[in-house]
């Protein structure tokens, strides 16, 4: 088994994602007795002395971890581990004093996790590596957004990986580490029943929601910058279409996945000038009501610049040119502001190609398979059966075969996504993580949508507390079909 001692450093340890999500999820490492016993986790932040980040980090940690799951003891064992150094990133001095420290202890994994922005990954691997603090036991954790074009991402990466290898570099998309993710490539590879029936002769077409409550939540600077193709479309959405549709990967290692995931994004049709308008849609959403509650549009939220085009909502349909998939469109759509947080794939499998039941019921002859990453993880089968009842007939009824993860394996939590990637980068595995080419396949992808928008054309509003634009609706109406939730 892989040697799993290791110093793990937070660069931005103050930073709301490590104090939100990266120090509970270690501490929810240690709680599980997942940390080598001789770990040690170093937070490098600027301007803060070290004792005050230490209160500030247990604070946090006491407020993002829910109450019943804090436990002092491993709390005292995790906060033993951490030590804060008050860190200079441009500064060459800092990391002589950083490698002294390492070396103190040498011999073990070094993970370095980038957690700033990404115009400063290539000064700090620049100034580790002069210091000699770079080894081949180091890896490094880079977050996203890896650049917001082909040509920025490109320039990131080409300035990390002067300093490691691609081998040493872990690029984060955290829904890779949603459990119900994982469990994609186990219901799709484990099942035969699925893997034979798992191509254009017996699904008819395909749709990806990941839909969010919440708006800009304080973010307006960093999200008018990016928008929803950019935060959400070019990630997160590629990465679910490309687990549903690549080929089966030889084997579970990192490349065997990525070289499939990559034919993937190679073979997307591009979103050309004249396919533009039937096969993208842009919302903004306006003032609306979340919960019965009024809640101000982008343009209205705190610090918005009034003339923003920047959408907030997007829903694609995508076509995949290849064997596999020809014919049938991934239809996918993300937005802000939604009516209610919710991540999901449905299958929708082709109807029978004989059918002998009343025809008025021939709607009912569907097969849907959803998979459920949040909220409630599962996976539920729609199957047809006959209505029960001896004044029935021959009557059909659709109803769901249902595997809800929490109750069948009796868990009593669902792992946070940064657990399972944290666990993944001590014991160097990277098949949860993306690949330099696969970030720049999916960005040229995106690039070209956003070169579109860019020579006109405004996005539409939605009032908040809907499902995005009417358009969206009506795209996929124009193919005879209708987003699965709004049955
Ligand atoms: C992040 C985006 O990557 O994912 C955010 O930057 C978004 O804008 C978040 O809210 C959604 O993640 P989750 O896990 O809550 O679905």
């Amino acid at each position: 088994t892989a040697d799993t001692s290791c110093d793990i450093l937070f660069f931005g340890a103050l930073g709301d994602l490590t104090q939100r999500k990266l120090l509970p999820a270690l501490y929810q490492l240690e709680r599980a007795g997942l940390l080598h016993a001789d770990t040690r986790i170093l937070g490098l932040a600027r301007g803060s002395e070290p004792a005050e980040s230490l209160t500030q980090s247990e604070a946090s940690l006491r407020r993002f971890v829910k109450e019943s799951e804090i436990e002092e003891a491993p709390l005292r064992t995790f906060l033993g581990r951490l030590q804060f150094l008050n860190f200079d990133f441009g500064a060459s001095e800092g990391y002589r004093d950083l490698k002294a420290l390492l070396d103190e202890q040498p011999g073990r994994n070094r993970i370095f996790y980038y957690s700033t922005a990404a115009s400063i990954y290539g000064m700090i691997s620049e100034n580790l590596d002069a210091a000699g603090c770079i080894d081949e036991r180091s890896r490094v954790v880079l977050e996203k957004p890896i650049g917001h074009s082909l040509e920025s991402s490109h320039e990131v990466n080409a300035a990390v990986a002067r300093h490691y290898d691609e081998a040493q570099i872990y690029r984060i998309d955290h829904y890779l580490g949603k459990e119900t993710v994982q469990n994609l490539i186990a219901l799709r590879f484990a099942n035969n029943l699925f893997g034979n029936q798992w191509n254009q002769n017996h699904i008819s077409h395909v749709e990806i929601t990941v839909a969010e409550k919440v708006g800009i939540e304080g973010r307006w600077g960093y999200f008018d910058k990016y928008g929803q193709l950019r935060d959400m479309v070019q990630n997160h959405l590629l990465q679910l279409l490309c687990l549903v549709a690549m080929d089966p990967p030889s084997d579970l290692s990192a490349d065997a996945i990525r070289d499939e995931k990559v034919k993937v994004l190679k073979a997307l049709r591009p979103i050309t000038d004249d396919i533009r308008d039937t096969h993208v849609i842009r919302g903004q959403y306006a003032a609306g009501e979340i919960d019965g509650k009024p809640v101000p549009g982008y343009l209205e939220e705190p610090d918005a610049n009034v003339s923003s085009d920047t959408e907030s909502f997007v829903a694609i349909k995508a076509e995949i040119r290849n064997w596999r998939w020809a014919g049938v469109p991934f239809y996918m759509r993300t937005g802000k502001r939604m009516p209610e947080k919710l991540s999901q794939i449905t299958i929708h499998f082709r109807q029978q190609p004989h059918y002998i039941f009343d025809p008025e019921q021939r709607k009912l002859a569907e097969n849907r398979l959803t998979i459920k990453l949040q909220p409630d993880e599962g996976i539920s089968l729609q199957i047809v059966t006959k209505d029960q009842g001896l004044d029935k007939g021959m009557q059909l009824r659709s109803a769901p075969l249902q595997l809800s993860f929490s109750q069948a394996f009796e868990m009593t939590r669902v792992p946070d996504a940064y657990e399972r990637l944290l666990l993944e980068v001590i014991q160097g595995n990277q098949y949860l993580f993306v690949r330099r080419d696969e970030i720049e396949h999916a960005w040229t992808w995106c690039d070209q949508i956003l070169a579109n928008w860019k020579a006109g054309g405004a996005p539409l509003p939605y009032p908040a507390g809907s499902w995005g634009p009417d358009a969206s609706d009506a795209m996929l109406t124009a193919d005879g079909r209708h987003w699965h939730e709004q049955e």
